[in-house]
Order: structure tokens, then C-alpha cells, then sequence
């Protein structure tokens, strides 16, 4: 620790450089108002970090029309529907048809360094790489944060308006007193291993697929890339798998009588993913304000992760843009209760299609029979199918 701290003051301070807080940061930048981002991850790191890849359209449309880059346009691929297959058998979900909605694939690493670029673009002051964050005086009008920078100065931050975006493990929220908050969580008795191998696609659009040996997800990245997950322990060990196992493996919980089979290829990435649920109730202390992961997480199932965070921005952005230009608090004061009814809903969503598509370890013949009872009412139906639709491409924001 250096002898003195160096006092910075700005409008916004922002824990947190991931998609999130990255994003609030650059559409307040576009209304005229000041932010400081803190991040204790270095850029690089940020990429290297594999997270899903559904958009859903209106984070794309936040993306392009808040110029933050077209890259989504030109190296994202649209998605009109995906693939359910339950014991061998597919059926396609179309989006477009249902609800004439549709997803965009684009990895959320890539999202990542797009708003990281913009930042820089515009002149943004964001710190990478910092350590020691600690936030303090949450229910003055004057909060702060202080850390400590790369090159190893002292620093505090003091804003109007804090903003907690630094993820699941969120310094931010545990800063909120226990007796101040509900955390509402479950865990799950799975995980996913997902990987990242160089082959070509196996299918245009994603297969959920579940089998008797328990659920897979075929997605894709690039003509040459492809990323896929399969069901395991949540203590399953990465190096216990080799390329032959994996293979085997997710083969064997894709197959079905229409010869499915994947392409396979060498595996240049393994990763073990933890199942949680989680929502922080309410997602304000004083004049802190928690987005995205730190204050609620899905399983991926859904792929509602990011798609969710950006709701929280749009429904925080305008409140404080509101706040600087008229001193109104009203959509400061809404905030937790409208960014969580929509938080709720996708918690259902995410929640609802990991039961439909996982099998319980040691699962119950009549819990199997049932999923698949459950499958075939989705499928099977006009309805059913615009439900999960609707809910996958991401409900529109009024309702
Ligand atoms: C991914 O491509 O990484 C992905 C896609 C859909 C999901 C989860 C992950 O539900």
C-alpha cells in the first residue's frame, strides 16, 4: 500500500469490466455522464474466458444500435429456431414461425471485447487489473470505491450512483448487510463439461439433446470451431477425459435412429461448469445497485445469463440518466422490483428446461416417463412450442 490515496471523483463508479458493467458504462457515456469502471481481471483474461453464446435480439439490437460495433451482424450467425431431441428423436423449435423472433450466436467473449474497444474508442476510464476493490458508505450520497491499481497506487472513487457488476462472486453484494438481503438460491446435483474442439459443424442450429445417459448440448462457434457441453458430476475432473472418452461420450447421447453423429476433432478446451440458481433480494442498498451476475445467476441452460444483464442495464441506464438530468429518483427507486419480475421469470425458464432436459442421477423410471410426457406436450404442440419460444428468444421488455 502506497502512503496516499488518490481521490477521484465521477458520476458513476462501476465494479466490474464484464459485459455488463462495460455496457452501462457506454450508454452512459452516450448520454453525457461520467463513470469509472474497475476491474480486477486484465483484459486478456476476459477473452480467454468461455461463456455461452446466445443473444437474444434485444441484446443485439443493443449492441448495433448504441454503436457499440456491427461485428454481431457480420460474424454473429441468426438462429430461426434450435433442435429438442429426446431419446434419439428432433424436433425443431421455430422461432421465427412462433413468435417471428429469432437468436443471434456470438460468444459472449467476443461481446466482451467489442464494449471493451468501444470503451477505449470513446475515451472510457476503465481500470483493468485491479486489486484490494473494497466499496464503502453504500447509504451516503457520496459512496466510494477503493483499490488499489497495476502499477500498485492507492485509489478511492467517489460517485453518486455505485454500481455492483463484478459477477457471481460479487465483493459488492456481500458489501450489502445479511440482514438487508434475501438470497434466494438451489444447487443442482450436475454439471456440465463443456469443450471446444476444431472440427466443422455437426448441425446447423443448436441440439438440446437428452438421452437415457443424461443430457448433451451441441452448439457451434465457427466454421472450424465447435463448443459442446454434456451432463457430469459437479466433481467431475477435467483430465480424467481424454479426447477418445469425450467423444464416445457424446456421441453415444446424441445417437438415434436418424444416424446422428457428430463431427469430431481435436479438443482444445475442458471445463467443468457448476449449476446454481441464485436472485439477491432487492438488488439496491442505499445507492448501491446490483446488474447482472451479481445479482442473480441461471444455470446455462437457457442461455439467459448476458441476455439477462442487459435487461438490468436497460431498465438502470435510463433511471440515471433520469437522476442527472432531473434529480428524480422515481426510476432508481423501481429499479430492483422491475429488473427482478423479469429476473423471476427467466429463473423459472432456466430452472424449467434444465429439469425437462437433465436426468436426476438415479433417476426414477416415472420421473424419466414423465420428462419425456413433459417433451412431448412442447413439441407436440402449436402452443407448447411458442412457449418455449417465446421464452427462449426473450420476452419483450414491457412484458
Ligand atoms: C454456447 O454456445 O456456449 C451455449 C449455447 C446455448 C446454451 C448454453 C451455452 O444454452
Amino acid at each position: 500500500m502506497s502512503a496516499q490515496r488518490t481521490v477521484l471523483s465521477t458520476q458513476v463508479g462501476i465494479v466490474g469490466g464484464g459485459p455488463a458493467g462495460l455496457m452501462l458504462a457506454h450508454l452512459l457515456g452516450r448520454a453525457g455522464i461520467d463513470s469509472i469502471v474497475v476491474e480486477k481481471r486484465d483484459k486478456d483474461t476476459i477473452h480467454a474466458t468461455h461463456r455461452a453464446g446466445i443473444l437474444e435480439a434485444p441484446t443485439v439490437r443493443m449492441l448495433t444500435d448504441s454503436g457499440v460495433d456491427g461485428r454481431v451482424l457480420t460474424e454473429g450467425h441468426e438462429h430461426e429456431g434450435t433442435v429438442l431431441r429426446f431419446e434419439g428423436e428432433s424436433h425443431r423449435i421455430d422461432f421465427k414461425e412462433l413468435v417471428g423472433e429469432s437468436v443471434w450466436l456470438y460468444p459472449q467473449n467476443e461481446v466482451f471485447l467489442d464494449l471493451a474497444d468501444a470503451r477505449e474508442r470513446d475515451g472510457g476510464d476503465v481500470r483493468w487489473s485491479v486489486t484490494d476493490t473494497e466499496v464503502v458508505d453504500l447509504t451516503t450520497d457520496r459512496p466510494g470505491i477503493r483499490f488499489t491499481d497495476a502499477a500498485g497506487e492507492d485509489f478511492e472513487v467517489r460517485c453518486e450512483i455505485l454500481v455492483g457488476a463484478d459477477g457471481s462472486q460479487s465483493i459488492c453484494r456481500r458489501a450489502i448487510p445479511e440482514q438487508e438481503r434475501t438470497d434466494n438460491f438451489i444447487e443442482y446435483p450436475f454439471a456440465w463439461f463443456g469443450i471446444l474442439a476444431e472440427a466443422p459443424p455437426s448441425a446447423p442450429e443448436l441440439i438440446y439433446s437428452n438421452s437415457e445417459h443424461g443430457f448433451a448440448l451441441i452448439s457451434q462457434r465457427s466454421g472450424t470451431v465447435q463448443r459442446m457441453y454434456f451432463q457430469c458430476d459437479p466433481e467431475e475432473d477435467v483430465d480424467d477425459w481424454g479426447d477418445e472418452r469425450i467423444w464416445a461420450e457424446l456421441q453415444r447421447r446424441v445417437e438415434g435412429p436418424d444416424g446422428l453423429r457428430l463431427q469430431e476433432g481435436p479438443i482444445f478446451d475442458k471445463t467443468v461448469l457448476k449449476f446454481r440458481s441464485y436472485v439477491c433480494e432487492p438488488l439496491r442498498h442505499g445507492n448501491l445497485f446490483l446488474v447482472g451476475d451479481a445479482g442473480h445467476t441461471v444455470p446455462p441452460t437457457g442461455a439467459k445469463g448476458l441476455n439477462l444483464a442487459f435487461c438490468d442495464v436497460r431498465v438502470l441506464a435510463p433511471a440515471i440518466v433520469e437522476f442527472f438530468r432531473t434529480g428524480d429518483g422515481t426510476g432508481l427507486a423501481g429499479y430492483s422490483a422491475t429488473a427482478l419480475e423479469r429476473v423471476w421469470k427467466a429463473q423459472n425458464f432456466s430452472y424449467w428446461a434444465t429439469h425437462l432436459m437433465h436426468t436426476q442421477p438415479g433417476e426414477n423410471p416415472f420421473n424419466q416417463k414423465r420428462r419425456r410426457g413433459e417433451f412431448k406436450a412442447i413439441t407436440g404442440s402449436e402452443r407448447g412450442a411458442a412457449y418455449f419460444a417465446e421464452s427462449y428468444t426473450g420476452w419483450p421488455d414491457d412484458r
